[in-house]
């Protein structure tokens, strides 16, 4: 079984800003996932500069396109130090094998895990169908994830609540990432499905991402011990 961990997703409009909350915690008390807003504000350099602070980072950049172009962004994104990436499930086996080998040809000390995005939280049966899926959610869901094991991923994201399905189907050391994580007390903000950090360690989820509740917390590294209890040591 994979150790659990808070990846704590850093919404920040700056890079100085992500700093200011950066500064006050222990590289070791969780990885930092950096998306579009920030990696296009603070660039590949601030990335590094996490990397540097002893953190590991978790480039959500979410690659699809053809798979030479999917393995030359891998290539480009395991240089920088990372410790995890993604790629969308949907590019399909032959996408996913090309990210792959990409990462598998670097340097051992640069391969960073590398997981797939199943159906994202905010698509629905409606929406699904309108792009011309077939199959319910938890069908298309545990099919891709299927799909990403056998093409030798490292795990998937998806919501909480199709993880204990898809814990059911693959191997213990297959990560499960899921945002839309909530205490009891949080504001749910504009998430509509949330789960809580011990159902989430019930359903099998290995890392839970959590923004708003710690980044926009009062005191964010008691936040950030708050869910490490209950996720991490419980
Ligand atoms: O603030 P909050 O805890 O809702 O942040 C959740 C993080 O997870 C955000 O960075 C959001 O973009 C990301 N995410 C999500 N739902 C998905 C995929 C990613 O909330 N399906």
């Amino acid at each position: 079984m994979t150790n659990r961990m808070v990846i704590v997703a850093l919404d920040y409009s700056s890079p100085e800003l992500a700093l200011q909350f950066v500064d006050k915690i222990q590289s070791n008390s969780c990885a930092l996932k950096v998306g579009f807003e920030l990696f296009l504000s603070g660039g590949p350099h601030f990335v590094e500069k996490l990397v540097a602070k002893g953190f590991k980072v978790f480039l959500d950049l979410k690659f699809h396109d053809i798979p030479n172009t999917v393995a030359q962004a891998c290539s480009a994104a395991s240089k920088l130090g990372v410790w995890m990436l993604n790629v969308h499930a949907s590019g399909g086996p032959g996408m996913m094998l090309a990210a792959r080998e990409a990462i598998d040809k670097q340097d051992v000390s640069f391969q960073p895990k590398l997981i797939a995005v199943t159906v994202l939280t905010s698509m629905n049966q409606d929406t699904l169908t309108a792009v011309g899926v077939s199959g319910s959610v938890d069908q298309v869901v545990t099919k891709w994830a299927a799909m990403a094991e056998q093409a030798d991923l490292d795990g998937v994201v998806c919501s909480a609540q199709e993880a204990t399905l898809i814990r059911a189907q693959s191997d213990p050391k297959f990560m499960i990432v899921t945002p839309g994580i909530r205490l009891l007390s949080d504001n749910k903000d504009d998430q509509k499905r949330i789960v809580s950090p011990s159902d989430a360690r019930t359903a099998g989820v290995t890392h839970i991402v959590v923004g708003r509740p710690i980044t926009q917390a009062k005191d964010p590294c008691a936040a950030l011990e708050v869910f490490r209890e209950a996720f991490v040591s419980a």
